[in-house]
């Protein structure tokens, strides 16, 4: 699907809004509640296509939820009846991932451990991406995986392992999913697992792994499970997700005369690396109503338009912001200054290579924009950006589309972009509610 802009603005970027639910947690939730002693209860689970997927496919393993997945509409509540941590059942079929490496990492971490065999596919994009990461580990601890080339691309097979053995397993990359995929097949092992991170990623799987029951903490920079006997089941209502809350905080900020309050947003400091990136280049940004849900913090976010200053953004700080790179390059190519991007090779990585996916996009709208192999070297432009001249590609992109979108807002001319359907693997509302805050021409 094509956007042909333009949006256009009354008076800047004004109102209240609510963001899509959060995208790593609805996996989780839909996963983890299928292993559990019991009914649980997730509201407002994201309706986006991936997690659609994830949840497809535990019902695929025979788990039963009030949901088939398939209508347009998000249910505001689902309930999932686990079936305890021996409880899936073994399928024919093969498990279709689509776009999603969560799904895909974190199945390959549980499906591993079962003692059926099973097979996982994805869509172009996801079949090129690496999975040794997930399959090493895994592997070491004596999952049996192989890969083999079907008609439609990569197909990971996995077959019942003969008992697997707890490993302490230092991350070569800061990576949740592959984190998470550990954490999952070692629910089966007998004794702890140790994982070391490099650098602190999200860890929506320890908190909720923590509110099932299961003996999980973080000391210096390893985390240590015991396996559990048992999860006991989840009573859920799933935040909003701070990676979509991430388009509209950036847009406010750039638009003029924007006041913008964003409502009911996960704020778990592993991944809110952009609003201290934000804050430290003079973002208007004010946190308010903080609670904690589930283990979770949340909160509101009132931002105002701002002017921003460039900064270098490197170390620590990569791995909780990796997801809302294409955003920041935008923000930075209106700052002041320049902003280097280090230590983020990770952008190779995802949905498409995001690093020659910003560069080459964003150079449209004659930014100069250098890329490196680690990251991204941005001038941003004084005079403001310039209307492309030609048509702007996402790649199929969910983040890549909704950074052209809100760069629409802030040039005279409209922007083109090749395809904004992709925007509903994480954000089906994002044009609807952009729409209530701004208009069309
Ligand atoms: C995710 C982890 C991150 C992130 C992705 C979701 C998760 O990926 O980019 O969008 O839910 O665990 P990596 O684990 O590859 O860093």
């Amino acid at each position: 699907m094509e956007f042909k802009g333009k949006l256009a603005l009354a008076k800047g970027l004004r109102g209240k809004i609510t963001v899509a639910p959060d995208k790593s947690i609805s996996h989780r939730a839909l996963i983890f509640s299928s292993l559990a002693k019991g009914t649980s209860k997730i509201r407002n689970l994201l309706w986006g296509e991936d997690v659609l997927r994830t949840g497809r496919i535990m019902k695929q393993l025979g788990i039963s939820i009030s949901s088939n997945f398939e209508d347009e509409q998000a249910e505001s509540e689902i309930s999932i009846q686990g079936k305890g941590l021996r409880g899936l059942q073994k399928t024919d079929e093969r498990l279709y991932c689509g776009n999603s490496g969560t799904t895909m990492r974190l199945l390959l971490g549980l499906l591993s451990a079962q003692s059926f065999a099973s097979s996982l596919t994805g869509d172009a994009s996801l079949n090129k991406r690496p999975m040794k990461r997930v399959t090493d580990p895994l592997s070491k601890m004596g999952a049996r995986i192989s890969e083999a080339q079907g008609k439609d691309g990569r197909v990971l097979h996995i077959d019942p392992a003969k008992g697997l053995i707890n490993l302490h397993y230092q991350l070569p990359v800061a990576s949740a999913q592959v984190k998470s995929a550990i954490l999952l097949a070692s629910l089966y092992a007998p004794g702890e697992t140790q994982i070391e991170e490099p650098k602190a990623c999200r860890d929506h799987t320890e908190v909720l792994f923590k509110a099932m029951g299961v003996a999980i903490k973080k000391r210096d920079a390893v985390i240590h499970m015991q396996p559990p006997k048992e999860l006991q089941p989840l009573d859920l209502t799933v935040p909003g997700d701070f990676s979509s809350a991430a388009f509209f905080i950036v847009a406010a900020l750039l638009v003029p005369d924007s006041e913008l309050l964003i409502k009911d947003v996960n704020l778990n400091p592993t991944r809110t690396g952009l609003l201290d990136v934000l804050l430290q280049m003079g973002g208007d940004i004010q946190i308010q109503n903080q609670s904690e849900q589930a283990g979770e913090r949340c909160g509101d976010l009132l931002v105002k338009s701002s002017v921003l200053k460039n900064i270098s953004v490197e170390g620590d700080v990569i791995p909780r912001l990796i997801d809302e790179i294409p955003i920041l390059a935008l923000a930075a190519s209106c700052a002041e200054g320049v902003m280097e991007i280090s230590d983020a090779s990770e952008l190779r990585v995802k949905e498409t290579d995001r690093a020659t996916a910003v560069a080459k996009e964003l150079s449209k709208f004659g930014v100069s924009v250098q890329e490196k192999p680690d990251g991204l070297i941005i001038t941003g432009q004084s005079a403001g950006l310039q209307s492309p001249h030609q048509k702007i590609q996402s790649y199929g992109d969910h983040r890549m589309a909704m950074m052209a979108v809100i760069a629409d807002l802030l040039v005279p001319g409209a922007v083109a972009i090749d395809d904004v359907a992709c925007i509903k693997i994480s954000f089906p509302e994002f044009m609807g509610i952009l729409g209530k805050i701004c208009h069309r021409t």
